[in-house]
């Protein structure tokens, strides 16, 4: 009899340590992933994008102050008792919607060290198995979905794969930036080299990583010995440098997203990410389009 061991599942790691000091005050006792995007959390989002690209586990790494993201994922019984006493059922289904989504794991950061950091603490929970980490600031439209393309990359090739967005060079500072070399398929391309956050100048390229990775166990020794970079921060960018370079660790990819990406990261993107948002609703775009045109004209 032959036995066949299923592919272990792919987890998510999502990064929800950050302060969020661009929104004080809002998030003086608020997690920013908690700021609504239209009516659900940003954080909501990204949980729904893992889970549509088929993952079932993730793991948030959290840190003080964050317990209202742990809450938004559990059950609220007398809510839910109330809401089905009113019989009302659209509400009572958004309210558990987000408690049944996925397995939602939590983990404390400790001192946050970084990105690169926050990704190494996530070792034990993902054991050999590669994983994807999603941060909160990026959300991907659900209609150009991003995971299942890098996650087929990383079946193919057995490598890392990191999402790659072309950005106009002005931007490029505000992102880690790869210097790629073109393969058969013109939305995949080889990882050279990165650089965290480089000046328009120094840039290699105008291709910025925005927040969705795909890794392989091989991150966590580079982790451990990479010195904190940018910001003093332990840069996950720049232990996948040290990966791309290294001949003899596995290769890394960038899957080039050419879709709808909404950065929630800053006041003014976070405003035309709602904006955007929900223009395309049915339940708001027929009232909030015709007003928008009329405000725009009135300014
Ligand atoms: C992080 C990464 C950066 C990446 C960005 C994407 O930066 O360090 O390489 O381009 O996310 O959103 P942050 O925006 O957290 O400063």
């Amino acid at each position: 009899m032959v036995f066949r061991m299923e592919p272990a599942k792919i987890k998510a790691v999502m990064p929800v340590a950050g302060l969020g000091t661009r929104f004080l005050p809002a998030t003086k006792a608020t997690p920013k992933e908690m700021l609504p995007v239209v009516d659900k959390p940003a954080i909501q989002y990204v949980v729904e994008e893992a889970v549509a690209a088929g993952i079932r586990d993730v793991l948030m790494i959290i840190g003080r102050n964050k317990n209202a993201i742990a809450n938004h994922f559990d059950s609220v019984p007398e809510l839910e008792e109330k809401l089905t006493q009113k019989g009302d059922d659209t509400k009572l289904g958004h309210v558990q919607r987000s408690s049944e989504l996925a397995d939602i794991h939590l983990l404390r950061q400790g001192e946050p060290k970084g990105l690169g950091h926050a990704v190494s603490r996530a070792q034990s929970h993902v054991g050999d198995t590669p994983f994807a980490v999603m941060l909160g600031d990026d959300l991907i439209d659900e209609r150009n979905p991003l995971l299942p393309k890098m996650i087929e990359v990383n079946e193919q090739k057995q490598a890392m794969v990191i999402a790659l967005m072309e950005v106009d060079p002005d931007q490029i500072s505000l992102y880690g930036c790869a210097s790629v070399e073109a393969t058969d398929d013109p939305d995949v391309v080889k990882v050279l080299d990165l650089v965290e956050k480089p000046a328009k100048e120094d840039a290699p390229s105008n291709l910025a990583i925005i927040g969705r990775y795909l890794l392989t166990k091989e991150i966590f020794p580079v982790l451990e010995h990479t010195a904190p970079g940018k910001g003093n921060e332990i840069q996950l960018t720049d232990a996948l440098k040290e990966v791309a370079a290294d001949p003899e660790n596995v290769d890394v990819y960038g899957v080039i997203f050419r879709g709808r990406r909404y950065d929630t990261g800053d006041k003014l993107d976070y405003i035309k990410a709602i904006v955007q948002l929900a223009s395309d609703r049915d339940d708001l775009g027929p009232d909030l389009k015709p007003w928008l045109k009329d405000f725009a004209a009135s300014i």
